[in-house]
C-alpha cells in the first residue's frame, strides 16, 4: 500500500449543488482530524502548504494552541480559500459600541455578591436584533487578555446576520439555544442547532448566525485560555456520558461572492472592531485539522447515576469540561440534567441541599427542573455563587417527604436543565443585576422550610415519615 494513499475526504459537492440547512451532513468525531473539500481535488494531497494549491486557492493555518502544546492538545486547522482572510481594511472600533460585552472583570465594569440570585426569562425585542446585537454578558471572572478566565452570555434576537460575521478572538463559545434554531454559517461550513442541542464555535472562526424561526433566545458559555474536552470516565469505563462519535463537525461549504461593504466584527478584549472587506469570508474550499466548529445533540447523552441509595454529584452528567492545571478542577465544566430515571430507595432524591466552592450558573431549556416547584423557568437562570446555599424550594421537599419511602421508580421527563459550574468566582454586570428580569423574591422559596427536628428522632426513622405536619 502506497504510504501516502490519499486519505478519506468528505465532500459536500459544488456551490451550485450546496445543500440547505435542513438536509445539512456532518463529519463524526470528537477533535479528530478531519478532511474534507467542496470541489473535488481542493485539497492538497500530501503536504500542508504546496507552493500553488490546488483551483489556485490560498492555504491558511488557524492555531487554537500554541504551536508547541503537547500533541494530545494541540489543534490546529489548514484552510484552503479563495481569498485569504488578512485581506480586509483595518479595524476599527464599532460604532455605537456594544457596551454590554466584558471579557476582563473588575470592580470597575461588574460587581460581586454572595445572595442566590435568578432571573426570569428575558423578552425577545420587537426591535430588529441580530445574535451579536443580542448577545449580553450575564457574568464572570478572570480575563480574556490572561488567557484565564470565563464569560456567561445570553442572547435574545429576531433576525439574521445580514452581510457580517462575527469572529470571537477572545475564547470559545458553547452556545445553548433555548428558542429557535440556529444556522450558523462558519469557516469550515455549516451548522444547524435546535433547542436541545449545543454548538461549539472556537476562538477565532468567523461565523454568522441565521434566525430561521425568528424570535431566538439562548445562552453562550465562554472559556478564555482552554478549550472544551470530554471528561474522563473513570470507573464507569470506556462508555457512557457523551459519546465521541456523536459531535458532528460540518462538511467543508464556500460562496465564492463579491459582497461590498461586508463587515467582519472582531470581538477583541470584550469590545467590538469591525473591518471591512468586499467577499465573503466563507470562501474554504476545502480544509483538514483537528480545530473545527461541532454541534451535539443532548439527546444522545447517556446518563448514569446511583441505582440503589443515595444522588451522585451533578459531575456525572458533565457533558464538556474546560479544564484548568489543576488536575479534576474545571474552569468551566457544562453539565445536564436530561430525562431519566430515579430509582434510589430510601433517599432524598432532589437534589441534596448544598454548600460549594466551586460557583453554579444554571438554565433551564424546557421544562421544570426537580429542585424548583415553581418560579425557575425555561429561557430563566439562576446563580449560585462559591458557598452560596442553594437546593431544592419548600415546595419540592415537602412533596418529596409526603411521597415517603414509597415512591418506586420514576421517570423524569420532558425537561432539560444545565449548568456551567466554574472555578472561578463570577462578578456580575450592572445590566443584570439592574435587569427588571430578575426575581428579587427568589429568596422566597427556602424562606419556608421548617424545622422538622423533633428530640426524639420520630420522624427521621426509616418508613416512618409523616407527611408535613410540623411536630415541634
Ligand atoms: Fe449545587
Amino acid at each position: 500500500m502506497d504510504d501516502h494513499q490519499q486519505p478519506v475526504i468528505k465532500t459536500n459537492g459544488p456551490e451550485s449543488s450546496s445543500p440547505s440547512f435542513a438536509d445539512l451532513q456532518y463529519q463524526s468525531g470528537f477533535h479528530n482530524h478531519f478532511s474534507s473539500e467542496a470541489l473535488p481535488g481542493a485539497l492538497p494531497y500530501g503536504q500542508s502548504s504546496p507552493l500553488l494549491c490546488p483551483y489556485g486557492l490560498y492555504a491558511e493555518q488557524i492555531s487554537g494552541t500554541s504551536f508547541t502544546s503537547p500533541r494530545k492538545l494541540n489543534h490546529r486547522t489548514w484552510l484552503y480559500r479563495v481569498k485569504p482572510s488578512v485581506t480586509h481594511e483595518p479595524f476599527k472600533p464599532l460604532e455605537p459600541s456594544h457596551r454590554k460585552l466584558v471579557s476582563e472583570f473588575t470592580d470597575s465594569n461588574s460587581s460581586t455578591t454572595p445572595t442566590q440570585l435568578r432571573w426570569k426569562p428575558v423578552d425577545i425585542p420587537e426591535t430588529p436584533t441580530d445574535f451579536v446585537e443580542g448577545l449580553y454578558t450575564v457574568c464572570g471572572a478572570g480575563s480574556s487578555f490572561l488567557r484565564h478566565g470565563f464569560a456567561i452570555h445570553m442572547y435574545t434576537a429576531n433576525k439574521s446576520m445580514d452581510n457580517c460575521a462575527f469572529c470571537n478572538a477572545d475564547g470559545d463559545f458553547l452556545i445553548v439555544p433555548q428558542t429557535g434554531r440556529l444556522w450558523i454559517t462558519t469557516e469550515c461550513g455549516k451548522l444547524q442547532i435546535s433547542p436541545g442541542e449545543i454548538a461549539v464555535l472556537p476562538q477565532g472562526f468567523r461565523f454568522a448566525v441565521d434566525l430561521p424561526d425568528g424570535p431566538s433566545r439562548g445562552y453562550v458559555a465562554e472559556v478564555f485560555g482552554t478549550h472544551f474536552q470530554l471528561p474522563d470516565l473513570g470507573p464507569i469505563g470506556a462508555n457512557g456520558l457523551a459519546a465521541p462519535r456523536d459531535f458532528l463537525v460540518p462538511i467543508a461549504w464556500f460562496e465564492d461572492s463579491y459582497c461590498p461593504g461586508y463587515i467582519i466584527i472582531q470581538k477583541f478584549g470584550g469590545e467590538l472592531f469591525t473591518a471591512k472587506q468586499e467577499f465573503s469570508p466563507f470562501n474554504v474550499v476545502a480544509w483538514h485539522g483537528n480545530y473545527a466548529p461541532y454541534k451535539y445533540d443532548l439527546t444522545t447523552f447517556c446518563p448514569f447515576n446511583t441505582v440503589l441509595f443515595d444522588h451522585g454529584d451533578p459531575s456525572i452528567n458533565t457533558v464538556l469540561t474546560a479544564p484548568t492545571d489543576k488536575p479534576g478542577v474545571a474552569l468551566l465544566d457544562f453539565v445536564i440534567f436530561p430525562p431519566r430515571w430515579l430509582v434510589a430507595e430510601h433517599t432524598f432524591r432532589p437534589p441534596y441541599y448544598h454548600r460549594n466552592c466551586m460557583s453554579e450558573f444554571m438554565g433551564l431549556i424546557y421544562g421544570g427542573y426537580e429542585a424548583k416547584a415553581d418560579g425557575f423557568l425555561p429561557g430563566g437562570a439562576s446563580l449560585h455563587s462559591c458557598m452560596t446555599p442553594h437546593g431544592p424550594d419548600t415546595k419540592t421537599y415537602e412533596a418529596t417527604i409526603a411521597r415517603g419511602n414509597e415512591a418506586g421508580p420514576s421517570r423524569i421527563s420532558d425537561t432539560l436543565a444545565f449548568m456551567f459550574e466554574s472555578c472561578l468566582i463570577p462578578r456580575i454586570c450592572p445590566w443584570a443585576l439592574e435587569s427588571p428580569f430578575i426575581d428579587s423574591d427568589y429568596y422566597q422559596c427556602w424562606i419556608g422550610l421548617r424545622s422538622h427536628f423533633t428530640r426524639d428522632g420520630a420522624s427521621a426513622k426509616d418508613g416512618d415519615i409523616q407527611n408535613g405536619e410540623n411536630e415541634d
